[in-house]
């Protein structure tokens, strides 16, 4: 029997943790524990992707919270310290690139437990971006990198980081197959109830809380999008709207969605907008063109197709973003039809395991 911890804290963790859990709830030689850290605490933040996605409920939570960067870091690690000993972890499984994977990996490796890393060797090489500084150390001092597509591979090898690298594709495209049916009985677009609109994310503190800077770019936004803009507003980006009184003519705003309803509305959507990673290759997978509102992305492939387009934060970029995606709609979206798939085949989860227990991955 194999005693594994998988530690998730924010929302895209436990999207992108699912399909892992299920393989290896269903596995008779594993003992799975899952170990929440807290840093997302809000029922849509948290709590519905676990019923949504039928996740066994946490072993614990470490309630962390919200704070500094440090703060959340530092409390993850005294705190899941006597967590990890106590159930005699032989392996610690760490998604993604949040302070809740760098502080769990850390924490794994000081008391001697081999950490295997999913969604590994994504890079934007900008070292301000907190999650650039994450997977960076997380990959460093992982012992097995499960890398999602060949440019991660690449990145890795750059470099020359010790542990052992696989390709196994991604969890997150694995969900977003096996969520399909449930995706498409949705009623989120008759609750919408528009013939055209497009989508808006934006939860980066250096987007958000600056409030003028927040204001500049919705306006910008509002005014150039040429029609009605969807925006499921996350908890940081919802203080300062609230706070501030902005609003304009053609932002709706709505709560954090449940995973099936965003995708949903993202494949309704006519573009998506969006200073979010993972956005970008949903967006992808759902055939619907993306303006990333970031200087640049980890997720290079869907820059290369041509279907997703960095414009920043500037007035101007965006605008001009905008305007050249609708200008070239209809040819953005037939490349759709002529491009493949980099992130994997959809059974990212059962090549991770596989390599972990029947390769005996990590012995
Ligand atoms: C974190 C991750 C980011 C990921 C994002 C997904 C880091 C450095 N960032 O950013 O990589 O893309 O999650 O959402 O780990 N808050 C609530 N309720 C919640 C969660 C957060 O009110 O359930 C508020 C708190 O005021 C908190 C703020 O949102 O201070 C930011 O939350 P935090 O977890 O620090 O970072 P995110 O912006 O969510």
């Amino acid at each position: 029997m194999v005693n594994i911890c998988l530690v998730l804290g924010t929302r895209p963790q436990i999207i992108k943790s699912a399909p892992l859990i299920h393989e290896l709830t269903n596995n008779h030689n594993v003992n799975l524990k899952i170990i929440h850290t807290g840093q997302h605490y809000d029922y849509e933040m948290s709590r519905v992707f676990f019923e949504e996605l039928l996740i066994p409920n946490p072993y614990c939570n470490l309630n962390v919270g919200a704070g500094s960067h440090a703060h959340q870091i530092a409390e993850i690690i005294q705190r899941l310290e006597k967590v990890l000993l106590e159930l005699r972890t032989d392996l610690v499984l760490v998604p993604g690139d949040t302070n809740s994977a760098l502080a769990s990996t850390l924490t794994s490796v000081k008391v001697g437990i081999p950490v295997a890393h999913f969604e590994s060797g994504a890079r934007c090489y900008d070292m301000l971006m907190a999650e650039e500084v994450n997977r960076r150390v997380v990959d460093h001092i992982s012992s097995i990198l499960f890398a999602v597509s060949e440019n991660c591979i690449d990145n890795l090898k750059k470099e020359s980081v010790l542990g052992r690298i696989i390709l196994s594709g991604d969890t997150m495209y694995d969900v977003f197959l096996q969520e399909n049916r449930a995706i498409q009985k949705s009623k989120i677009l008759e609750k919408i109830d528009l013939e055209e609109y497009c989508v808006l994310t934006l939860h980066r503190s250096e987007n958000v809380d600056n409030t003028d800077r927040l204001k500049t770019l919705l306006r910008t936004i509002n005014k150039v999008a040429s029609k009605k803009i969807i925006f499921p507003v996350h908890p940081r980006t919802k203080r300062v709207i609230k706070k501030s009184m902005i609003k304009f003519d053609n932002l709706i705003t709505i709560d954090p969605l449940p995973y099936n309803d965003m995708m949903r509305l993202v494949q309704g959507s006519t573009f998506l907008l969006t200073d979010s990673g993972g956005l970008q290759k949903e967006a992808f997978w759902c055939k619907t063109p993306c303006i990333t509102l970031r200087e640049r992305t980890e997720w290079v492939e869907t820059t290369n197709l041509g279907v997703n387009f960095i414009a920043g934060t500037a007035e101007k970029n965006v605008s001009v973003a905008i305007q050249t995606l609708l200008k070239n709609y209809d040819k953005v979206k037939e490349k759709f039809s002529m491009i493949g798939n980099p992130y994997g085949d959809g059974h990212a989860s059962k090549k991770i395991i596989n390599f972990l227990l029947e390769a005996g991955g990590f012995r």
